[in-house]
């Protein structure tokens, strides 16, 4: 099997890309600051705790993979925060620093660490960044996130440039809001709602398909860009998010 390593994967999307990938055979690397991120450890699954902004604990992950399964196929940046919203006019220095710290910097940490390895992959390495249609569309007061994830993209995009000769795709997801995780609070939900008017069952699922869009279906998304198919999609953007293009 193949031997993936996923980021932020003790909660939300993350987690559930890592148990998507172990579905369909890979060994998993699954790296977080949050320690449950060991509670599934088994055969084909270690759990690395550590802040993905640290350039060593991503050097270590990446060396967990070659070490405990032998080398790295697939990495999946899925860490991020959503640092509490703040109008540009009074921004939080702290969050701004924040956002930055995960949502890019540690991007390019993943990326750069993780680089010896998947040049080594038998069938071509696979890097997917999990981004965010806020980068399309950004909201009032997510100026930390909308910046910290844009920058992320372009590092991305910058990647598929880099490793294509070396036979590595870098594509991106881009999901909507994900509602199953940790970033969306009750009480972040409730206020959203209400500044559109709407109850949360109609926030949940304003899309044209009327869904509200969960975890496991952005981890189908990147299991469809890692599964060794899509062989001339690099640099790509995937939405996730029902088809909401046309609604709110
Ligand atoms: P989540 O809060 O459930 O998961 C994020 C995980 O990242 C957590 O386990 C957290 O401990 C980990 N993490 C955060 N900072 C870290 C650090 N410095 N070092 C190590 N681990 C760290 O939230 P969610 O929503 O699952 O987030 C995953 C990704 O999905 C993020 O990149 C987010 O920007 C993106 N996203 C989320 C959307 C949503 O509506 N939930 C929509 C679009 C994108």
């Amino acid at each position: 099997g193949e031997v993936a390593l996923v980021t932020g994967a003790a909660s939300g999307i993350g987690r559930a890309i890592a148990a998507e990938l172990r579905r369909a055979g890979a060994a998993v690397v699954a790296v977080d600051r949050d320690p449950r991120v060991r509670d599934e450890d088994a055969v084909d699954r270690v759990g690395v705790v550590g802040d993905v902004s640290d350039p060593e604990v991503m050097r270590r992950a990446a060396e967990a993979a070659v070490r405990g399964f032998g080398g790295l196929d697939v990495l999946v940046a899925a860490a991020g925060v959503f640092p509490e919203p703040t109008p540009i006019a009074r921004l939080d220095p702290a969050g701004w620093d924040r956002g930055l710290r995960v949502n890019t910097t540690a991007v390019a940490h993943a990326l750069t660490a993780a680089h010896p390895a998947l040049v080594q992959a038998p069938r071509g390495g696979r890097v997917v960044l999990v981004s965010s249609k806020n980068v399309a569309a950004p909201g009032p007061g997510a100026a930390a996130y909308s910046a910290s994830k844009s920058a992320a993209a372009q590092l991305a995009r910058v990647a598929a440039l880099e490793w294509a000769p070396d036979g590595i795709r870098v594509n991106l997801v881009e999901p909507d809001a994900v509602f199953d995780t940790g970033i969306w609070t009750p009480e972040l939900l409730a206020e959203r709602a209400a500044q559109y008017g709407m109850s949360v069952q109609e926030y949940k699922t304003r899309n044209l398909l009327g869904v509200e869009v969960s975890s496991t279906q952005v981890a189908e998304a990147v299991r469809v860009l890692v599964d060794g198919g899509l062989t001339a999609t690099t640099g790509a953007h995937l939405t996730v998010d029902g088809g909401n293009d046309r609604v709110v």
